[in-house]
């Protein structure tokens, strides 16, 4: 799995023992600065150049999945690839992930499912998200919960009682502080590790609540954020200048942005009648601490866990759930969640199968 961080490719070896998951060990791959810097100009390239990227990005995939695997024998690989276009809005709606999948069950000699998306939009849905299927599967089965992934971006599932009920995207996750390292010191500082910079700052409440009047955070679910639309540009234009002195206050304010909308999300469209009383957090931000204490603050009467409690790492959630989905491809199971994507359609089995 590589999501919109593109921090690198996140491998994990899972496995399934009568209704549950496990993830025996797990781990993220960086990518190459080249690769990096080619997936970066993605929508800018050639047909020959992207064709080659997608080739070289499956060598990649391949070559993670390999070092982890060790001596594991595996049965399968789910591989979600990268996404370097997602067009729900378009006309027909459409959407790209690169990491050419017979690169990878060459390498491996093993069964891969892969391109998810395209299946879940061909029958009407938005592609995306994907993951609240695999919510469902691990922490669907109790009572209500809220699900919280942070990773580039921030999502939501409320799930409980056998069912789901949301899913949908809160708003910003990592890549605005990641966007704001990166700009404030011109490259040299590509995260804040464990939110130690962000806890030195003092971040602006008054100029929070103004951001927080933006339309997005009001419009109800089903709902979804173009990866730009808290991006670069919004940094720049609510936060210049960026400068290595202001980045403490600026990476303390996008914090509370943060938390401030996972936790108004979950106050405003949370199943209705249905008492929350658990959060479960995964994604990179879940290693941030100053993240994770102000979302404690704001969320007051849930408790929070890392996902890392119910035996899936935070950083691995998101494979796993990949994993998840090749198996029930491979078993002949819907493996969509049309509450969430909207796939009009009904239930589908997402994922193109290359034999070994
Ligand atoms: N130790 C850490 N401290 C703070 N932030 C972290 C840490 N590890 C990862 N992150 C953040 O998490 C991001 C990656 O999160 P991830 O869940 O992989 O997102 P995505 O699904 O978009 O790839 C990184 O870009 C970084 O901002
Ligand atoms: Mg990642």
């Amino acid at each position: 799995m590589s999501g919109t961080s593109m921090d690198g490719i996140t491998a994990a070896l899972v496995i399934f023992d009568g209704e549950g998951v496990r993830v025996l060990r797990h781990r993220t791959y960086p990518y190459p600065p080249k690769l990096l810097e080619r997936l970066g100009r993605a929508a800018r390239l050639t047909t020959p150049e992207l064709s080659r990227l997608n080739f070289a990005l499956g060598e990649a995939f391949a070559e993670a999945a390999l070092k982890l695997k060790g001596r594991a024998k595996l049965d399968a690989i789910g591989s979600h690839g990268q996404t370097v276009w997602h067009g729900p809005g378009d006309e027909p709606r459409n959407t790209l992930q690169l990491g050419e999948p017979s690169v990878i069950a060459e390498r491996l000699r093993t069964t891969t499912v892969a391109d998810f998306r395209p299946r879940d939009m061909a029958a009407g849905g938005e592609g995306a998200p994907l993951v609240p299927a695999f919510d469902r599967f691990c922490f669907g089965g109790g009572p209500p919960r809220a699900v919280l992934n942070i990773g580039g971006i921030s999502n939501v599932s409320f799930v409980g009682k056998g069912r789901l009920w949301a899913a949908f995207d809160t708003g910003p996750g990592n890549s605005l502080l990641d966007a704001a390292c990166r700009a404030a010191t011109r490259g040299r500082l590509e995260m804040d590790q464990g939110g130690r910079l962000a806890s030195q700052g003092r971040a602006d409440r008054d100029k929070v609540e103004r951001l927080l009047e933006d339309p997005y955070f009001n419009r109800k679910p089903p709902k979804s954020l173009d990866k730009g639309y808290f991006g670069e540009g919004y940094l720049r234009r609510h936060f210049a200048p960026l400068s290595p002195a202001r980045l403490p206050d600026i990476l303390a304010s996008l914090s509370l942005l943060t938390a401030l909308s996972i936790a108004r999300a979950c106050g405003r469209f949370a199943p209705k009648g249905e008492r929350l009383l658990e959060m479960i957090v995964s994604g990179g931000g879940a290693k941030n601490k100053c993240l994770m204490e102000m979302l404690r603050e704001e969320l007051r009467g849930l408790s929070l866990h890392r996902s890392d409690r119910y035996g899936i790492p935070a950083m691995a959630k998101e494979a796993a759930a990949f994993a998840w989905m090749a198996r029930e491809a491979l078993s002949g199971r819907s493996n969509n969640c049309p509450e969430a994507t909207g796939a009009g359609r009904g239930p589908r089995i997402l994922g193109k199968i290359i034999p070994p």
